[in-house]
């Protein structure tokens, strides 16, 4: 099959290159989704069969100082990809997010419940969604959370970089989701491609737990069990966006084509073992 990876500069878009070496991979310096002609000739001259869309403005924080490009890279960016794909008749698998539900609900969210973001992240995400709903029929939106990735940005990093300089941690306990490693978030997306089963999915390592209870299980499996975080609420981290309080992702529709991700817990340990080999 003829893939094309947007964003693939990026922690799910290497983890998914590295499974899919045939891939056409353009990362953000190559493509710009923003660049309407330019995501129409790349898109129009190598005719993919299938596009995986990851290119995104992740930065939460940032997407709440600057909504407008929040939607100008999620929403539009992914409405010229769509059109793109409408194009030359590709299926369209969108990353989208936990952040797309409000988590005020207290319960795990399935894959068809309604969604109401709470921040300026989740609205454009959301809106990316129902333009990728509109306009290509055969797709896969693939939900997500807490994605931790070898060479990434991520929250596991920024927790262990700040211990290991001797920093101050302080977490927050009311910010429930479940942590993703992307190798695996990238073998289920590659399973899911193949079985033309188009629609929503949410696709998760297993486990959902407090971003206290992450960075504690980060820190001991990273050997400073002893280093001290101390616990807080959102209430009292002063941030510009909003997270959503409980947005675990039930994952119904792909356990039921036999794709599921192992408990959280496994990849932590999985990640941490290749970080080491790579030493
Ligand atoms: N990371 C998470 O925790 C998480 C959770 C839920 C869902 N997701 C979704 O998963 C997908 C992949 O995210 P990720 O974790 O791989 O994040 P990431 O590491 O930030 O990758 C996103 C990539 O998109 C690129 N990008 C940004 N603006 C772009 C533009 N205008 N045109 C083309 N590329 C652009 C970025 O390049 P630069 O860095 O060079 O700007 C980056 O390489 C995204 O759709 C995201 O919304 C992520």
């Amino acid at each position: 099959m003829r893939i094309l990876i947007t964003g693939a500069g990026g922690g799910v878009g290497q983890a998914l290159l590295a499974r899919l070496p045939e891939a056409h991979g353009a990362a953000h310096s190559q493509l710009d989704v923003t660049d309407a002609e330019a995501v129409m000739r790349l898109i129009g001259d190598r005719a993919p069969q299938l596009v995986i869309h990851c290119a995104a403005l992740t930065n939460v924080d940032r997407c709440a100082q600057a909504p407008q490009e929040a939607l100008q890279v999620n929403a539009f960016g992914t409405q010229n990809v769509a059109l793109a794909c409408q194009r030359v008749g590709a299926a369209l698998c969108y990353i989208s997010t936990n952040e797309v539900f409000d988590g005020e609900r207290g319960a795990p969210y399935g894959e068809y419940d309604p969604m109401q973001p709470a921040n300026p992240y989740g609205y454009s995400k959301y809106v990316g969604e129902q333009i990728v709903r509109q306009l290509v029929p055969r797709h896969y939106i693939v939900r997500t959370s807490w994605v931790f990735a070898h060479n990434g940005r991520n929250f596991l990093q920024r927790i262990v970089g700040l211990a290991r300089e001797g920093k101050p941690l302080s977490v927050v306990t009311d910010e429930v989701a479940c942590p993703t490693y992307a190798e695996d978030l990238a073998e289920g997306i590659v399973a899911l491609v193949q079985t033309e089963r188009f629609g929503t999915y949410h696709l998760t390592n297993q486990g959902a737990l407090s971003r206290y209870a992450f960075a504690r299980a980060i820190l001991d499996a990273h050997g400073m069990a002893e280093y001290p975080i101390a616990p807080i609420a959102k209430a009292q981290f002063n941030r510009p966006s909003r997270p959503p309080t409980y947005s675990a992702l039930q994952n119904t529709f792909a356990a039921l084509i036999g794709i599921t991700l192992r408990h959280w817990r496994d990849a932590l340990d999985a990640f941490i073992a290749r970080e080491r080999q790579q030493v």
